[in-house]
């Protein structure tokens, strides 16, 4: 069992497979289908950021963030990675792994997808393979999400994957004039190990 995380510096074999869908670093090609993910409302009610529709370069600029994140040299980096279908060849939503912590092992998980493909268990699948990362290759301890209480999907997927509800995170955000509480989710490297 490593002391600390395993990463000095970590990048991923792209793409990253799992059965239906792949994981690998964003493209110029994602774009227009990167607009129309981040300009649906069931994603804008959740994602902060989102709550007004984004301009072209708004997510011109969200896409070159995500195409310098997909490795980790130090804490407080991200692994930002486009999801694909296999089988349609589209991107149908975007994972995210946040390394909080070196020293004490910490990572976070984050997923949005496209509601166009709500429903069929590819978000389950695509955040799967992050926790499998996290703790399988960068030696992560416990990974955490953090999900609105109202935002039943997430909610359900991370229960699906094993994660724990630890903590009612109250009123921690204010957002158009209301707040808002979180539901703390986690899961420990043990926890995956014999899920
Ligand atoms: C969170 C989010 C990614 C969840 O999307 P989702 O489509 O519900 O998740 P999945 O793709 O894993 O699909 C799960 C559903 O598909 C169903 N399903 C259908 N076929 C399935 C299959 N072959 N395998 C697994 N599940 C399947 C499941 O039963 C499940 O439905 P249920 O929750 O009613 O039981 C999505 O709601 C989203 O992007 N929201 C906006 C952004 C957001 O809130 N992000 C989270 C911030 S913490």
């Amino acid at each position: 069992m490593p002391s600390k995380s395993a990463a000095a510096f970590f990048r991923p074999r792209y793409p990253i497979l799992s059965p239906r869908v792949l994981l690998r670093p964003f493209t110029e090609d994602d774009l227009e289908p990167l607009h129309d993910m981040q300009s649906q409302p069931e994603v804008a009610r959740f994602v902060e950021m989102y709550r007004q529709p984004p301009s072209r370069e708004q997510v011109c600029a969200a896409l070159a963030w995500r195409m310098r994140n997909t490795a980790l040299s130090q804490e407080g980096d991200a692994l930002m990675l486009a999801v694909e279908s296999k089988s349609r060849h589209v991107l149908v939503g975007e994972v995210i792994l946040y390394w909080l912590d070196e020293q004490h092992r910490q990572g976070e998980l984050g997923t949005i997808f496209n509601p166009r493909y709500h429903g069929q268990g590819l978000a389950t699948e695509a955040v799967t393979e992050m926790l499998r990362l996290g703790f399988e290759s960068l030696g992560l301890r416990r990974i955490i999400a953090r999900c609105d209480v109202r935002n039943t999907p997430a909610t359900r997927v991370v229960e699906r994957i094993g994660m724990r509800r630890e903590a009612l995170l109250r009123d921690c955000s204010f957002v158009e004039e209301a707040w808002h509480s979180e539901y703390l989710y986690s899961i420990l490297s043990a926890e995956w190990a014999g899920r």
